[in-house]
C-alpha cells in the first residue's frame, strides 16, 4: 500500500462532516445521517447537518463505528525494532479502525520504570498516527515504580509464559502486587510451574500442535483461579488478559466480582487447534489456541457479558523466526489491522451484531480503562471514529499488510467491514488504502488510577 499525504488533510479547517452515514448511536440504535466533527470533538450528530467551513466526506452506504479500542498489543520498541516499530504498528492500526490501543511492557528495556514509561510516551508521541497508552511491567521488584508510574493504564504481570524478570510467579511476589495500592493489574494467567513440568514430558516433539497440549487449559485454569482469589482477597481491580478456554470463562460465570474483567482474542473466538494444520507456527501463541469446541463456549461467554471486550494481542514476529521449527519458534501473531474485519464478518453471519462488536472493541474497553470522552459517538466525545463497508467482501492480502511482520494468520480470509475512512482526533488518518503519516495521536489519560 502506498503512504501518501492525500489530498483532504491540505484542507485548512478544523472541522470535518461526515454525511449520510449509518451512524453507531450510543444506545445501540442507528441514525441516518450526519456528524460534524469541530477541533477534534464530536460536536452534533442529526439527521442533516449545515457546515459552510466543513471538509465533507460523503459516508454513503457506510457504517460510522467508534474508532477501536485495542486494550493489548506488542509493538515491540523499543529494543525489537525489527519485528515492529511504534509508526508501522500504528500504521497498520489506522489501517484497521484501531485509533488508541494499550500497550505492553515486554520490550527491551523492559517498561518497569517510570523512566522507561516516558520513554515509550516520547516515542509514541513522535511516531505513532494514533492515540496510545503504555502498561507498566512487574517484576518482583519494582512495586513502588508500580504504585507510582503514571500515566499508566495499569500493571500487567505475567504469571506465566514470560522469561526474566516479568515472570512474576512466586506466590509471595505476586501477592505483594495484589496488596499494594489500588490501580488496575491485568495478568496473563499460565500457571509457569504446570507448563515447565509438561515441557519435560514432551521434550523432542516438533509439531506446533504440541504447544496446546504443553500449555494446557489446566495451566490456564490454575493461574487464574489464583488471580482471583488475590482480587477477591484484596479486592483489588483485576483484568484477566486473553481468556482462551471454557473452563475458566465458566469459572468466571459462577463467581466474578463486580471489580473484574476479563478479554479474549479474535483468535481465541475463530482459529483453534485445527488451524496448526493449515497455518503451523503462525497459529502458535500464549496462551496457545484450544479446541473447536472452546470457541463455542467463549462466544457463548463474550453474548453473555462474562467476558466484557476483545483485544488481539497484537504480537508480530518475523517470518524467519516462525520458521524456526517448533519449539524454537517464538509464539504470538499480528492482529490489528484485521481485528474489526474478522468480527464484523462475525457478525454479517450472525454470531453477534455490529451494535455487538463496536461495544466489545470500544466502548466498553473506554469504561474498563476508565479513558475519558471515548468509545461513544455522541456530542462532546473525542472524533475517534471508523468508516466501515459492511457491503463488500475483500480477502486479507499480504501485499497490504503494513505490519512490519508482513504476515496474518487470516490471510485468504475473505471479510467484510474493512475500514474506509479511520479518523483520530478529528483528522483523517487512512482513507481508501492510503495513509495520512503525518497525523500523530495522543497519549491517553486514564482516571482514577
Ligand atoms: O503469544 C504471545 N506473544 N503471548 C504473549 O503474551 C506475549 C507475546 C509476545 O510478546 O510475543
Amino acid at each position: 500500500m502506498e503512504i501518501l499525504p492525500f489530498t483532504a488533510m491540505s484542507f485548512a479547517s478544523n472541522s470535518l462532516l461526515l454525511r449520510h452515514a449509518q451512524i453507531l448511536m450510543p444506545a445501540g440504535d442507528y441514525l441516518l445521517g450526519d456528524v460534524l466533527i469541530q477541533d477534534g470533538k464530536i460536536v452534533q450528530v442529526a439527521p442533516e447537518i449545515t457546515a459552510t467551513e466543513a471538509l465533507e466526506i460523503d459516508a454513503t452506504n457506510l457504517t460510522l463505528l467508534p474508532g477501536v479500542i485495542d486494550p493489548q498489543v506488542h509493538f515491540r520498541e523499543p529494543g525489537l525494532e525489527y519485528k515492529e516499530d511504534l509508526f508501522t504498528a500504528s500504521c497498520a492500526c489506522a489501517k484497521g479502525g484501531v485509533t488508541s490501543f494499550l500497550e505492553m511492557p515486554n520490550t527491551k528495556p523492559l517498561t518497569t520504570t517510570q523512566e522507561m514509561l516516558n520513554d515509550k510516551l516520547q516515542r509514541a508521541a513522535a511516531k505513532s498516527l494514533v492515540n496510545y497508552g503504555f502498561f507498566i511491567g512487574a517484576t518482583a521488584e519494582n512495586l513502588p515504580d508500580l504504585r507510582t508510574a503514571n500515566p499508566t493504564c495499569g500493571i500487567k504481570i505475567f504469571m506465566g509464559s514470560m522469561h526474566g524478570a516479568l515472570l512474576v510467579d512466586q506466590d509471595s511476589a505476586l501477592e505483594a502486587i495484589f496488596a499494594e495500592g489500588s490501580r488496575l493489574i491485568a495478568v496473563h494467567a499460565e500457571d509457569q510451574a504446570r507448563i515447565n513440568e509438561r515441557r519435560k514430558l514432551y521434550e523432542g516433539e516438533t509439531n506446533p500442535a504440541i504447544h496446546s497440549v504443553i500449555q494446557d487449559e489446566t495451566a490456564a485454569l490454575l493461574a487464574t483461579k489464583q488471580a482471583l482469589s488475590l482480587s477477591k482477597k484484596y479486592q483489588r481491580r483485576l483484568h484477566i488478559l486473553h481468556l482462551s478456554t471454557g473452563i475458566e470463562a465458566e469459572l468466571l460465570r459462577e463467581d466474578k466480582p463486580s471489580w473484574v474483567t476479563a478479554e479474549v482474542t479474535p483468535q481465541h473466538l475463530v482459529l483453534n487447534t485445527e488451524s496448526y494444520e493449515k497455518i503451523g507456527t503462525l497459529a502458535q501463541m500464549n496462551p496457545p489456541l484450544r479446541s473447536p469446541e472452546n470457541n463455542d463456549v467463549l462466544w457463548k461467554a463474550l453474548l453473555d457479558g462474562v467476558i466484557d471486550f476483545i483485544a488481539t494481542d497484537h504480537a508480530p514476529h518475523t517470518l524467519e523466526e516462525k520458521a524456526k521449527g517448533y519449539p524454537n519458534t517464538p509464539s504470538g501473531m499480528p492482529g490489528v489491522e484485521t481485528s474489526l474485519p474478522v468480527m464484523l464478518t462475525q457478525a454479517k453471519e450472525g454470531k453477534c451484531t455490529v451494535a455487538q462488536v463496536a461495544n466489545w472493541m470500544s466502548t466498553a474497553v473506554a469504561k474498563a480503562y476508565k479513558i475519558p470522552n471515548k468509545g461513544l459517538i455522541a456530542p462532546g466525545y473525542d472524533a475517534d471514529l471508523v468508516l466501515v463497508d459492511l457491503e463488500n467482501y475483500k480477502p486479507v492480502l499480504k501485499e497490504e499488510l503494513q505490519t512490519k511482520c508482513r504476515w496474518s494468520p487470516f490471510e485468504g480470509w475473505n471479510l467484510t467491514g474493512w475500514p474506509v475512512f479511520t479518523i483520530v482526533g478529528g483528522k483523517i488518518v487512512y482513507e481508501r488504502g492510503k495513509l495520512n503519516t503525518d497525523v500523530r495521536g495522543k497519549a491517553l489519560r486514564f482516571e482514577e488510577n
